[in-house]
Order: structure tokens, then sequence, then C-alpha cells
């Protein structure tokens, strides 16, 4: 499955945003305040917009922002279109909480069907796709206060109980909820990693906040794949340590079981006494033969190793990267861009840059020039478009014979007049 293009309409400054994305790796390019991080921020909104509620028709609180986003979706090289009415708010960190929403599909190649169609979010979830349950007689007394509800005439209503649009639905919504965002601002200021962590039943006894990835999530994941022996463990050693990128030559973790036991007593003054199963985990990594905490790395080493575990261990299917070449210096990115490009032949990924060395490794069909206009916000263009033809092609003969884009686009920012 792909996001072929997106279309953001009243989403910070996208006022009216959309573009095509390619099916491997989209880079982002615009100065500072272009709409980057909002575009990427969209897509999130996709991901959020799974777990969220149905939007009900009474419901409209001032306080909250709403937005739209239209997704082209390609699917068993077919296409379908979803809408959804987006309820969020957002909060002092900048992170949108998204409260409800409202979707609506268009099935038109796979089913000819060409009606926009309301989907209440009711009517499925991501373990248990509704069409499974459409015989209970329960389920339909549930169904039909939906559809009365939401006004879903009789044609739509036996059209969306086919197990075709479950399957499909739920495909999409897999596709949605695999969405993942990186940015290294995530994992600034190791210091504040912890030097250990205390997981009770194989769980961080602190909650590690979901959603964003913040440091001590890193360590997490990464203690799970050490744990694990896998290959996965094996190949992002291999890309970081001495046969890669040499950032570091080796990563442990120690573990220490902490007894611990409690008491629970039943009526009738019975005494039970449960055991809990805690465990203390130190990581450590070694670097010339010196170990060190994670908060003792530097900035930049913290970063690239959580970047490069991402990038290599999400099972995302949709993965957006802000600004990889922030704190990585220019002999460590041209591997992370490497990286990312190899990545992005099994899962497409979508990020932004600020880097004429980044640009350098990309193509002109990988870009989208993002500009702010007044009036209009944020556009994305396809680079082709963005300058013209002309331009274009004495760009492709300049890549061809000497030339590089990032010494391009410093030298002509990529305008079009
Ligand atoms: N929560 C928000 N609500 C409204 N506008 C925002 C919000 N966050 C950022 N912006 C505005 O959107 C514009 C583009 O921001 P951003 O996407 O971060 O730019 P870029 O990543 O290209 O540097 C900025 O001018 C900023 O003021
Ligand atoms: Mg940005």
């Amino acid at each position: 499955m792909k996001l072929k293009s997106y279309e953001i309409d009243s989403y910070r400054s996208c006022l009216r945003t959309k573009s095509p994305l390619q099916d491997t790796l989209t880079g982002l390019i615009g100065i500072n305040g272009s709409g980057k991080s909002n575009i990427l921020n969209s897509l999130v909104l996709l991901k959020k917009m799974v777990r969220s509620r149905p939007l009900t028709r009474d419901e409209d609180s001032p306080s909250r922002n709403k937005c739209r986003i239209t997704a082209e979706i390609e699917y068993q090289k077919k296409t379908l279109f979803m809408r959804g009415i987006i309820e969020y708010e957002t909060d002092e960190h900048n992170h949108d909480e998204v409260y409800s929403s409202q979707l609506k599909f268009n099935f038109r190649e796979f089913l000819n069907y060409p009606k926009w169609i309301n989907i209440p979010l009711q009517l499925f979830s991501l373990t248990n796709p509704f069409s499974t349950s459409i015989n209970k007689p329960l389920m339909d007394s549930r169904w039909m206060d939906i559809i009365q509800y939401y006004h879903i005439n009789q044609e739509d209503f036996n059209f969306i109980r086919t197990r075709r649009i479950g399957q499909l639905l739920n495909a999409v919504f897999n596709f949605f909820d695999g969405i993942n965002y990186y940015s290294a601002s995530q994992f600034s200021d190791p210091s504040r990693c912890p030097v250990s962590m205390e997981l009770e039943e194989n769980r961080p006894s602190r909650r590690v906040r979901v959603g964003g990835v913040g440091h001590e999530r890193f360590i997490f994941d990464l203690y799970q794949s050490w744990k694990a022996k896998n290959i996965q463990f094996k190949r992002y050693i291999n890309t970081v340590g001495n046969e890669g990128i040499g950032l570091v030559d080796n990563v442990q973790f120690t573990e220490i079981d902490i007894p611990s036991s409690s008491y629970e007593v039943t009526v009738g003054g019975k005494i039970q006494k449960i055991e809990r199963n805690r465990l203390l985990v130190v990581p450590n990594f070694s670097i010339n033969n010196i170990e060190l905490s994670p908060n003792q790395l530097s900035e930049g080493t913290f970063k690239t190793l959580a970047l490069v575990y991402y990038i290599l261990n999400d099972d995302s299917k949709l993965l957006l990267i802000e600004e990889p070449e922030v704190c990585v210096h220019h002999g460590l990115l041209s591997s992370i861009i490497s990286l990312i490009k190899t990545q992005s032949k099994q899962k497409q990924i979508v990020m932004s840059t600020h880097s004429d060395f980044v640009l350098d490794h990309l193509e002109p069909e990988n870009l989208l020039q993002v500009k702010w206009i007044p009036n209009k916000g944020t556009i994305a263009t396809p680079l082709n478009r963005a300058i013209s033809k002309n331009d274009y092609k004495e760009l492709k003969i300049y890549l061809k014979e000497s030339g590089n884009l990032g010494e391009y686009w410093k030298e002509s920012g990529f305008e079009n007049d």
C-alpha cells in the first residue's frame, strides 16, 4: 500500500496543500517556516485518526480545530480515496491530540461504486474488522443505530457491510496505524536519558510515552531487540559499529533481577504472597574500549544511534523523517542517506531537509519544493513543475555531466522566475 498523494485543508500553514508523493522517497525542501514540518505532522494525523472517536454531528467545540485530509491510496495496483475531517487540539509542545474524526471513502476503482460513502469509525476496529461480525444479530441492532444516526442510506449500507469493504478498510487502517515520525529533536539532550530502566513483567514500570519516541522509549526498544538477539539487532550493530559507520564498538545490556513480593489478603483472612517479576536493565555503549551510559554519549552520537535504529528497524508502512542532517556530521550523513534510500525501497519515506549535502544524494524526481505564500499558505510542488521545463531539462543535463543537486539548489534556489 502506498500513499500516492494527499491534500490538506486548514491545518496550520497548510490552508490547501496538495502534492503527489513518490512510492519510495520524497524529500521536502524549502526555507524555514515554509511548512515542511506541518506537512509531516498532518500525515501523522492519519495515524492518530485511526484511534480517535467518531465525530458526532451535534458536537461542535469552538476551542478545537478542524482540518480535512484527503488521501489517495494505491493498493493491489488500484486506487482508493479516503477523506477525513479531523477534530484536534494542539498542546504547548505543539503536539496534536486528535479527538474525533469523520471518514469518507471512495472505492470506485475497486468495486465500481463511484460514490463517496460515510463510514463511521465505530463500524470497524484494527483487530476486529466488522466484516467478520456482520452475521451476529446483536451487531445488526448496533449497526441499525449507527446507520440511522449517520443517515446512511440502505444502498450504501448494503455496500459497506460486504466482506470486501471490511478487508479493504482493515488494510487501510493498518497502513495508517503504521505511520511513524522521527525527528532528531525527540532525542535532544542525552543527559535526560536515564542510566537504567526498571521493568515489571517485561514492561517499563514507568510509563513510556506512546506516540512520540523519547530517550527512554529508544533505550527500551533497543533493549528488546538486544534481548531477542535477532537478525535486526545484528544488522543494527553492523551498521553503527566498526564494520559500518563506526559510532560505537558495541551495545550491551546488564540485567539484574530485583526480588520483590507483596501480599494479598482475601476475605476470611487468607494471606497470599505475590511474587513480582522485576528487572533492572542497565544499558552500556562501548566506544574505544570505554563503557558509557547513554547520558554520557554526545548529543550527535545519541541522535544518530536513535535515528539509524528507527530507520532500520521500524516496520512502518510510511516513515516520516524530519531533517536527518541535524547533529550528524557530513561523513556519517552520506551513510545515513544511503541507508534511507535503501530502506525506502521497502517502505515509503517522506523526509524534510535543509541540507544541500542531503540533496546531493537525491534525484530531482524525489523532490517537493515547499513554499509559503501569503493568503495561500504552504504550497508543495514537485520540482519538475516548480521550475520551468527548460530549467528542468538543463538541470538534468547538468546533473548528468558534472554537477550535483545540492550545488544547483544553493545557486539557483530552484526559482521559477
Ligand atoms: N500549531 C500551529 N498552529 C498554527 N500555525 C503553526 C503551528 N505550528 C507552526 N505553525 C506555523 O506554520 C509555519 C510553518 O512551520 P513549519 O512547518 O514548522 O516550517 P518548516 O518545517 O518548513 O520550517 C510557521 O510559520 C509557523 O508559525
Ligand atoms: Mg521544520
